[in-house]
């Protein structure tokens, strides 16, 4: 990693202390709100696919954090940036890798994409500065920092990037679980309204008299991650990432480097094998996240084998990564995730995970995602969310 990169992780941390996940938590909660009083479009019902509505739902927490919150309220903006975005993503893969510039129709849609992507940050940022207009994104903090604008833009679209692509998926079937499933359904419904009740009441709120919005609202981060009501929410979730991440974990080996007395350290030996110099490591999360004798029956959903004590440190359960590099965003990731999930069950009497025609599907059918397509996760079969209006709003 070079200076300029280690620069960047460091402002992605800064990005999402705690702090500023705080601050930002109820912006959150009314986005959520707000997307899903979209779906129902004044009717009681709604049906909706995951991919056209989650996803944008994410984009926009997403941009509020990182930069350029203009686009969190814009919709049509955030559409043209979103579709710039994953033609970024969707037209990588093995030939764009291994031949990056051969001309090809993937690559003239990549970097479409990517200038699209480019220019987009850029003009908002400059109009940004020019009006003298302030937003509360870290491209703000950077802005009055003094960094140029350059900068500024390369950390938005890095933030974007990390900021999407894992949670994306992960987070959207979370919501198609919960829809699969009435008794857990049931759970993470009464968790969510005692776990509410418990922070208004922690916060000196008076729950009856609020607005589920404001009650979503007044949950703070710390409460998200503590509360034993929420666990159920974080299992669903973590058992999400154990069954879509794809991800891989890549490290540079240059050789044995020296001690500060110039001594030559051991080489590295890995399962007995000694590497040698100048080569790249790679490991397979997803391996490690089925692996049967950890995870029996390893592809069905199971959030309770959590509390038979799978999946408990990072070595049985790595999707966050391990070592020096493990994942900065998780709480971020958490967060926005739960209260996405939340949100779901707080706005509705119901959600139906179902096919295209209203048929439901059981835990064990719904149609889990073609993992080739880099982090698009659509399902192998169609897949539709039908939500029922909570009717006390
Ligand atoms: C379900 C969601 C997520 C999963 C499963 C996930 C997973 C991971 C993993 C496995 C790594 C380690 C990569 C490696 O060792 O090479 C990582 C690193 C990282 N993640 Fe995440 N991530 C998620 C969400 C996020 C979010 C929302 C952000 C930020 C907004 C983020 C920011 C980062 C950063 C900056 C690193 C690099 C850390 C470093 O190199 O020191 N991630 N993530």
């Amino acid at each position: 990693m070079d200076a300029t990169e280690k620069r960047e992780m460091k402002d992605l941390a800064k990005a999402i202390t705690p702090r500023r996940l705080n601050n930002m938590a109820p912006r959150l909660a009314a986005d959520a709100y707000e997307a899903i009083e979209s779906y129902f479009n004044n009717s009681k019902s709604a049906s909706i696919d995951l991919q056209q509505t989650y996803y944008p739902l994410v984009f926009r927490f997403t941009v509020r954090i990182m930069g350029m919150a203009e686009y969190a309220s814009s919709p049509k903006e955030l559409a043209k940036l979103i579709n710039a975005f994953w033609l970024t993503q969707k037209n990588s893969g093995y030939w764009t890798t291994i031949l990056p510039w051969l001309p090809q129709p993937r690559l003239l849609k990549r970097l479409y994409g990517a200038v699209t992507l480019w220019t987009m940050v850029r003009s908002t940022l400059n109009k940004r500065i020019q009006s003298g207009n302030r937003e509360e994104d870290f491209a703000q903090d950077m802005i009055d920092q003094g960094h140029p604008a350059g900068t500024i833009s390369r950390f938005v679209i890095g933030g974007l990037i990390a900021g999407i692509l894992n949670t994306i998926g992960t987070g959207a079937y979370s919501v198609a679980f919960v829809g699969a499933d009435a008794a857990l359904q049931k759970q993470c419904r009464q968790a969510v309204n005692d776990g509410i009740r418990r922070a208004c009441e922690t916060h000196g709120e008076d729950f009856e008299n609020l607005t589920p919005l404001e009650r979503l609202q007044t949950v703070r981060l710390e409460d998200w991650e503590q509360f034993e009501e929420f666990e159920i929410l974080h299992l669903v979730f973590k058992e999400s990432i154990r069954l879509m991440l794809t991800n891989s974990l890549n490290r540079y080996y240059p050789g044995p480097t020296r001690n500060k007395d110039g001594s030559l350290r051991e080489r590295l030996v890995i399962e007995g094998h000694e590497i040698e110099d100048d080569v790249y490591i790679c490991f397979s999360p997803p391996s490690n996240l089925h692996d049967a004798k950890e995870y029996p029956n390893p592809f069905s959903f199971d959030p309770m084998r959590y509390k038979r004590g799978e999946g408990q440190t990072d070595y049985n359960f790595i999707a966050w990564g391990a070592g020096y590099h493990k994942c900065t965003g998780q709480r971020f990731a958490k967060l926005e995730t739960i209260i996405a999930l939340a949100s779901f069950l707080l706005f509705t009497d119901e959600l139906k995970t179902t096919d295209n025609n209203g048929e439901p599907y059981s835990l064990a059918r719904v149609p889990l995602p073609d993992l080739s397509q880099a982090h698009w996760r659509s399902p192998t079969k169609p897949m539709r969310i039908q939500l029922l209006r909570n009717h006390s709003k």
